[in-house]
C-alpha cells in the first residue's frame, strides 16, 4: 500500500496510511480510531451527529495525523456518496475502511418487535455496511484492508435480539463475500467478531448487562492494529475476541 507524502517519522508500517472509521464518534470505533492515529494513520471519522465526531477528530489530530471529521449516516445513499467525494478530494485514496457503525435494539420477541425496529438495524449494520464499502472500493488499492466490524452474533444467536442477529449473520455473508472478491486485487477484509464490550450500544441491548466481565474499546482495537501490521501477504480472515469469561 503506498504511504502518503505527509508520513511522519513514525515507525509503525501504518503510518501514513489513511483509514476511514464509521461510527468513530465513541464505543469501539473511537478506540480503533485513536489506536490507528497511534500508529501513525491519517483518519476520516464519522457518525450521524457532527459534533461528537469533530470532538473525537480535535482529539486524535494531536497525534500529529491529518483528520477529517465528517458527518455521514451509512443508512443514506446520498450521504455516503458525499463522504467519499470529500475523502476523494482530501486525502485521494483509503487504504483503510473500518465499517464500525451499528446500533442494537430493545430485547424483544420476534412476536413484539416493531417493524420500524428492524428495518432500523437491517439498515445501519447490513446495508450501510453494503453502501459504505461499494462507495469506498474505487478509493482502495493493493495493499489496503478492510475491517468489517460483525459481532459473536454473526455466527451465535441471542433470544430476544433477532434483528440484531440476522443483520450480524447477514453483514458475515457481505464480509465472506467480499473476500473473495478482492483476494486476486490484494486487499484484505477481516470479520471482527467481539463478544460483550463495555459501550453505550448496552444501554439499547441489555441496560443492566455486567459491564465489569465485558471487555473495553480499546482491547479490540489492539487486537484489530495487530492484524493490520501483519505483512500483507498474510491475514487474520476472523478475529475472534471474547471476554474470559466468555458470553454474558
Ligand atoms: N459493544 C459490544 O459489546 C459489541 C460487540 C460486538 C460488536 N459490536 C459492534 O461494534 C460496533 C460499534 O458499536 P459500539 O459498541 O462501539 O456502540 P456505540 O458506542 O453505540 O457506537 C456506535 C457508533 O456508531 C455510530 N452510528 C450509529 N448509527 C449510525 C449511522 N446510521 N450512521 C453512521 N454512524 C452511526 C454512532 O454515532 P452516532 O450515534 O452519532 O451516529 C457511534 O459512533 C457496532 O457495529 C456493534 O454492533 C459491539
Amino acid at each position: 500500500m503506498p504511504k502518503s507524502t505527509n508520513a511522519r517519522s513514525h515507525d509503525s508500517a501504518l503510518a501514513g496510511r489513511t483509514a476511514l472509521i464509521t461510527g468513530a464518534s465513541r464505543g469501539i470505533g473511537f478506540a480503533i480510531a485513536h489506536a490507528l492515529a497511534g500508529e501513525g494513520c491519517d483518519l476520516v471519522l464519522t457518525g450521524r451527529k457532527l459534533d461528537p465526531v469533530r470532538k473525537a477528530g480535535r482529539e486524535l489530530v494531536q497525534h500529529g495525523i491529518r483528520v477529517l471529521a465528517k458527518a455521514c449516516d451509512v443508512r443514506d445513499p446520498v450521504s455516503v456518496k458525499a463522504l467519499a467525494a470529500s475523502i476523494r478530494k482530501q486525502f485521494s485514496r483509503v487504504d483503510i475502511l473500518v465499517n464500525n457503525a451499528g446500533i442494537g435494539h430493545t430485547s424483544l420477541p420476534v412476536a413484539k418487535l416493531p417493524y420500524n425496529a428492524w428495518k432500523d438495524v437491517i439498515d445501519t449494520n447490513l446495508n450501510g455496511m453494503f453502501l459504505i464499502t461499494r462507495e469506498i472500493l474505487p478509493l482502495m488499492r493493493r495493499g489496503g484492508a478492510i475491517v468489517n466490524n460483525l459481532s459473536i452474533a454473526a455466527t451465535q444467536v441471542f433470544a430476544n435480539s433477532s434483528a440484531y442477529n440476522a443483520s450480524k449473520h447477514g453483514a458475515l455473508g457481505l464480509t465472506n463475500t467480499l473476500r473473495e472478491e478482492l483476494r486476486a486485487e490484494g486487499i484484505r477484509v477481516i470479520a471482527l467478531l467481539p463478544g460483550a464490550t463495555d459501550t453505550e450500544i448496552w444501554n439499547t441491548l441489555w441496560p443492566d448487562a455486567p459491564r465489569k466481565k465485558m471487555m473495553s474499546p480499546e482491547t479490540i482495537a489492539r487486537a484489530v492494529v495487530s492484524a493490520l501490521v501483519l505483512p500483507e501477504n498474510s491475514t487474520v480472515e476472523e478475529l475472534r475476541i471474547l471476554p474470559t469469561a466468555g458470553t454474558l
